[in-house]
Formats: structure tokens, sequence, C-alpha cells
């Protein structure tokens, strides 16, 4: 597993997908940069959403608020207060911890042991086997589990009563945060905001302290009665966003799973109180939908419905994906009720209100939440698609089989050879498709180099220019995924890439 996500990280910046941020002077950590073929993934993924939740919805709509808020959306929000997390250091090993991180290596290793008694298990009783009834009366798969609930509630309660000493035992009774094993060498807790923060203005006493924003939703939340208004807005309807959000995580890992600067796209869907549970719902399927529908493997994704909630939600679950080091978060869909416009409202002493003509009444709407992570989204899809395989003839090819409505090049046109005029042709082609389509026109090395590149790269499909073509008009289409190749008329490429990628 981890080795595949080695690939994985350097298979992104071979093929100019991700680079280390600043590279050159040894990177940022945590931050990244999105190449000449991430960037178009990235925006692919991007419009796949945004066509989904806005062009597909009659009532969603888009806006793209600001990064800088007024600092008291913060307060209201409760950021200011609450997005904070317990921080501690080991003087030994001169490392930093922060307990949620620590309780989900913990549940990590459990669970893989858990996953080991249960393949053992299978193999000895075989079709026999009920993994349900294993799961539920083997006595080491129950104690190993109830270690985890043990964990897993401490720290909650830790976290919910600001217990600073609690969160420093819990540290220690875990023991994996210690590479010195029974240090006693620990700093204080200290308390540690996650939000960025900055100065607006430009001299020292009249500066205002404002922040990034930690998540996009807030502005949708302080424009909601704008757009309400002025779009004419009848409830239930949706505010969708996509933009850049900033949290100075303190224990930053795993790529771009999580990343101190990254891009949400959220959408907040207002309904009538007493209806929300029937959204959420709603909701949590539709979102499940959007994402199979990209063909990724059912088994790869899962609901967790989240039994402790935060304090503005009735109701919230994630929508996991396996990635190459196990299912985490990808996506959180969350009933938020009227929390966040309440709060806005006493705060700003402005009335957020809708009136119903329908039951002539007011009121303040409830929330349901969708909210994913683009950058994470793409470490789903990238992770996902690349592959090692096995050919017939016993050599090895490596493959990124893109969704290929994803794919940043659709096409790739590859003249046979430089010469006899295919070269000519391959750019016409080229010319008539560059409109439509993201095409790439390639002549360097032998073909069969060249389609490896591609796939590699991820391209779906090659067109390949030759000798009868001249004669006929036709070219050969080759497949990415099945390497499967056909002769096409070039008048009818444009209708089968749509057919093919468009998707
Ligand atoms: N408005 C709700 C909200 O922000 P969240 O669970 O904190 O909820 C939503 O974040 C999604 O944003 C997550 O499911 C994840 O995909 C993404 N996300 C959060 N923190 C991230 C980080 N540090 N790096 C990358 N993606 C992150």
């Amino acid at each position: 597993q981890e080795d595949q996500f080695k690939k994985v990280i350097s298979h992104a910046k071979e093929y100019g997908y991700i680079f280390q941020s600043s590279e050159i002077y040894d990177g940022l950590s945590a931050v990244y940069d999105y190449a000449q073929n991430g960037v178009e993934l990235k925006r692919n993924i991007r419009d796949y959403w945004w066509k989904a939740m806005v062009q597909m919805h009659e009532n969603i709509v888009g806006i793209d608020a600001a990064i800088l808020m007024h600092p008291t959306t913060w307060k209201a929000s409760g950021h200011v207060d609450a997005f904070n997390d317990p921080l501690i250091d080991n003087k030994d090993s001169k490392k930093r911890y922060r307990a949620d991180v620590l309780v989900e290596d913990f549940r990590e290793k459990i669970n893989e042991k858990i996953n080991k008694d249960i393949t053992k298990a299978k193999k000895r009783f075989g079709e026999a086997f009920n993994e349900e009834e294993f799961r539920s009366t083997n006595p080491n798969v129950l104690r190993r589990q109830k270690q985890i609930d043990e964990i897993t509630e401490e720290l909650t309660r830790v976290q919910e009563e600001n217990d600073l000493e609690g969160f420093k035992n819990l540290i220690v009774d875990l023991g994996i945060a210690c590479p010195v094993s029974g240090s006693k060498n620990w700093t204080d807790v200290k308390q540690f905001n996650l939000m960025f923060g900055t100065q607006l203005g430009a001299s020292a006493d009249s500066s205002t302290q404002v922040y990034l924003r930690p998540e996009t939703a807030q502005g949708i939340f302080v424009n909601f009665l704008n757009v309400q208004k002025t779009g004419r807005m009848k409830i239930p309807f949706g505010i969708a966003q996509t933009g850049k959000a900033f949290r100075n995580e303190i224990v930053a890992r795993q790529f771009i799973f999580r990343m101190r600067e990254f891009e949400q796209m959220e959408m907040q869907f207002f309904v009538k109180p007493g209806t929300q549970k029937e959204w959420y719902e709603k909701w949590k399927e539709t979102r499940m939908k959007w994402h199979l529908s990209l063909g990724m493997g059912e088994e790869n994704y899962r609901f967790h419905n989240h039994d402790k909630l935060a304090h503005y939600a009735d109701a919230a679950a994630d929508i996991e994906f396996k990635f190459p080091f196990g299912f985490k978060e990808l996506e959180g869909i969350h009933s938020r009720t009227d929390f966040d416009l309440k709060a806005h409202e006493e705060h700003s002493g402005k009335k957020l209100q809708y009136f119903d003509h329908e039951d002539n009444t007011s009121y303040v709407p409830y929330v349901v939440e969708t909210s994913i992570g683009l950058d994470r989204m793409f470490l789903a899809v990238f992770s996902n698609s690349l592959k090692e395989e096995e050919l017939e003839d016993g050599s090895t090819r490596t493959v990124l089989s893109l969704p290929p409505v994803l794919a940043p090049t659709k096409v790739a046109v590859l003249p046979l050879v430089k010469k006899d005029g295919l070269p000519a042709i391959a750019e016409t082609i080229v010319e008539g498709l560059k409109w439509d389509f993201s095409v790439v026109y390639d002549e360097k090395d032998a073909v069969g180099r060249r389609y490896r590149r591609q796939d590699a790269a991820g391209t779906p499909l090659c067109i390949t220019v030759d000798h009868d073509t001249i004669e006929d008009q036709t070219v050969t289409v080759r497949y990415r995924d099945t390497m499967e190749q056909k002769r096409v008329k070039i008048e009818d490429l444009h209708a089968l890439i749509k057919q093919e990628t468009d998707v």
C-alpha cells in the first residue's frame, strides 16, 4: 500500500500533474502546485461537479465570494473560538502531536489487526464463514473493537470539554505517539487556532485582523438573502461555490490529502424547518450517485454516519473513499440546522429570514450542506487510476486510466513516421479537433513508445495517421484501456471522440 502511494506521488510529478510548491527552495510543507496536466484534471473535476450541481438543478445557483471576509463572520461561525486543535510537543523526539491524527493512526492499526483476524478465519472456515457473525462474537475482535471505541470516546470527551490534561494523558496512553517509549518529556498542551490570520490596512494602529477563510461555506451564508432576493429563489433552493480555503494544519501529511491551502466545492441547500431530514437523505443519495457515475468502482466508496455530532449539526455523514492508505473522508454531508444563519443574524443585527408566500410565514431556513475537497477528489481519481498491467507478451505497462470525461488530454494525434506528408495530415486533424477537445500532437519516437507515453499520461484515445490514410482518409483509433484499435474515417472522428470522452 505504501509502495503504491509512493508511486502515485512520483507519477504525479513525472507526468506533470503535481509539483511541490517552491520546490527549488525545498518546498513548503503541505502546499502543492498543479502542473500542466494537473491543472486540466482539476478543472475538469470542478466542471463535472459544477455541471451536476448547478447546471442540472434549476433551483441551485452559483456564487464566487471573496476569500477575505469581515472578521465578525468567523466569530459568528464559531471558528475564532472553536476551530482549535490541542497540540503537544515531545522534547525527546522533537515532534509535535495532534490528538485526532494520533487516534486515527491508532484506529487504523487496530483495524488492520482485525482484518488480519478475519482473513485468517476466512481461510479456516471457507464457505461457512460469516463475517458479521465473526465480528460480533470473536473475543479478539471484540476486545480490539472495544479499544477503538474507548479511545475514540475519550478523544471526543477531551475535545468537547477542552480538557487539556486529559488530552495529554490520552497521547501518553496511546504510546504510539512516542518513539522514545515511556518518555515523560512533554511540553504543556497548547491551543492552536487553525485559521491563517493577516492584517487588513497599512498602518499598525488602523489595521484590522482578518482571516483567510477556512471554509467557503460562510461566503454563502452571509449572501443568502442577497441571492434569494435578486434571484427570486423559492425554498428549497441551493447556492454552490468552489474556491480556495486555508487551514494551518498542524500535522500535514499524505500528499494532497491534507493541505494548508486547498480548494472546496460546497453547496448549501436551504430548506423549510422540519424537512431537513428528508433533504439530508436525498443529498446523501445524490452525491453518492455523482461519485459512482465516474465508474471508479462501487466497492471503493462507503458512508460513515457520525454518531457524535458537531454543535451545529443534527445529522452528518462522510462519503469515504478507498485511498492507497485506506478508507478516508472524501466528502461531508451535513444537516446544519439554522445554526449559521441564526448566528449571523445575531452578530450582524440583520434579519436573514425567508418569507414563504405559500403559507404567509417568515422563517430562518434550515441548511443541508454537501462539502467536498477538490484536491482530495483529485487524489481519489488519480490514485485509483494508476495501474501497472502485465501484458500477454510478459511486458508491463503503466496506465493512468482516468475517467475519460476528466482526462486532461482527450486525444493524441500521431503521424506514424515523420515524412511522406503524414505530419501535415496529422496537423490538419489537430486543427479540426482542437476547438472542441484538448488535443496533443506527438511525432517523437516509435509509435509504440508514444502509445505508452500517452497511456501513462492518461490520454484515453490515440489517433494514428499512416500511409493508408493518404489513400482512404481513414486513421487508426487506439483505446488506452483495452489497447484495441480500429479504423475510422477522419470525418467521423469528431462524433466518436465526443461519444467516448464527453460521458
Ligand atoms: N463547510 C464544511 C466543511 O468545511 P470539513 O469536513 O471541514 O467541512 C469538507 O471539510 C471537505 O473539505 C472535506 O471532506 C475534505 O474533502 C476537504 N478538506 C478539509 N480539510 C482539508 C485539507 N486540509 N486539505 C484538503 N482537503 C480538505
